[in-house]
């Protein structure tokens, strides 16, 4: 079992196959960053498949397939079923923003994925070419429908923006309860990456909006693996809001991240990291397993989004640890 120092118990592998992206989300890689890393750099499918592996043996039992946008790394479906291979009841899941899905649902679905996160800001085409700074929405709506299509299980990503997508909550949660989909609407996380002066709407002024059309939605009580409060409509359809600038769930936190390059992250806030490339490519599983355990010793108790000091923002990239 993996336990970090405050006791929490780890069972969430994030992995990032690729910080590349083909959107430019004002929340998160506004421009294209002066260099990538280098293709040579990362780690090949077979060496992050051997941490997997190694992962799941120490009790690891859900793996999600992160990037930047991971569609854009080839071949994802084959690494997807050597992971599906492997294990068949892990709960395999991908985090993408969409445009990818209309040619390659079905071969996820094929290899074995079972649950896939896509982010949708907004309904309304010009809204959505603003937020991505790319006309996105048909593609996406596509690709969410065709996932849909092939079984795969769906849960929609919203990040309210202040002066972006602020009134297109309504509308994509609608959207949502007609299609049966999930859907969490993230607090902003103020980094260093993102556009300057971006401003995300809170929990509180989220719940607001939301309001206006189903003023009587009820507190749902918390499952403690899950970064959202969800909340109930009268109807019984549920959403659910992010809102790390509690950072109540980081007590229940239960997730380790991997990068591309092999760094191994203990809390998406912080900076701290230590690699286990070296290790995994020179077949010394048992000593990458061990980095994996020195990084949840250190792990941090919580993240710092909840200081009210404008000038301490992260400085963590989320097309790097995949968010
Ligand atoms: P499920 O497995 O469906 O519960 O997905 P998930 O919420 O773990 O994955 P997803 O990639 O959809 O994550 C949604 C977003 O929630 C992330 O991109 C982050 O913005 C936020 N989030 C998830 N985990 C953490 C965390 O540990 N800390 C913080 N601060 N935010 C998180
Ligand atoms: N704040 C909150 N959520 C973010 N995401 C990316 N950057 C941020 C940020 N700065 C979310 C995206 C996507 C998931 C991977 O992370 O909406 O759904
Ligand atoms: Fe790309 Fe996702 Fe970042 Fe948007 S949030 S730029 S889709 S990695």
């Amino acid at each position: 079992m993996l336990i970090d120092g405050f006791g929490r118990k780890h069972d969430y592998l994030r992995v990032s196959v690729t910080e590349r992206c083909n959107f430019r989300c004002q929340y998160c890689m506004p421009e294209k960053p002066f260099s990538w890393v280098p293709k040579e750099n990362l780690l090949s499918y077979e060496d992050l498949f051997k941490f997997i592996k190694a992962s799941i043996d120490e009790g690891i039992k859900k793996v999600r397939i992160t990037g930047g946008e991971p569609l854009l790394r080839e071949g994802l479906d084959i690494f997807i079923k050597m992971i599906f291979d492997y294990k068949n009841d892990i709960d395999l899941a991908l985090t993408t923003n969409g445009y990818l899905l209309p040619k390659s649902a079905q071969k996820l679905k094929d290899a074995g994925l079972k649950r896939i996160n896509i982010s949708l800001d907004s309904l309304n085409p010009a809204t959505a070419a603003k937020m991505a700074q790319k006309d996105v929405l048909d593609t996406v709506l596509e690709g969410i429908q065709k996932a849909s299509d092939v079984g795969l299980k769906i849960k929609i990503n919203c990040v309210p923006v202040k002066g972006v997508n602020d009134n297109d909550i309504l509308e994509v949660l609608e959207f949502c309860k007609t299609k049966g989909y999930t859907v969490r609407f993230i607090e902003f996380m103020e980094n260093h990456h993102a556009k300057d002066g971006a401003k995300g709407l809170n929990s509180d002024e989220i719940k607001a909006i939301i309001s206006q059309k189903y003023p009587n939605f009820k507190m749902v009580p918390r499952d403690t693996s899950s970064p959202a409060q969800y909340y109930e409509l009268e109807d019984g359809f549920q959403f659910g809001i992010i809102e790390p600038h509690k950072d109540d769930f980081c007590a229940q936190c239960n997730r380790i991240r991997l990068t591309a390059e092999g760094f191994l992250i203990p809390c998406l806030y912080f900076e701290d990291a230590m690699s286990i490339k070296d290790a995994v490519q020179n077949n010394r599983i048992d000593e990458a397993v061990e980095i994996l355990k020195k990084v949840l010793a250190g792990k941090p108790e919580k993240n710092r989004w909840s200081v009210k000091d404008d000038n301490e923002v992260s400085s963590r990239a989320f097309y790097q640890t995949g968010g």
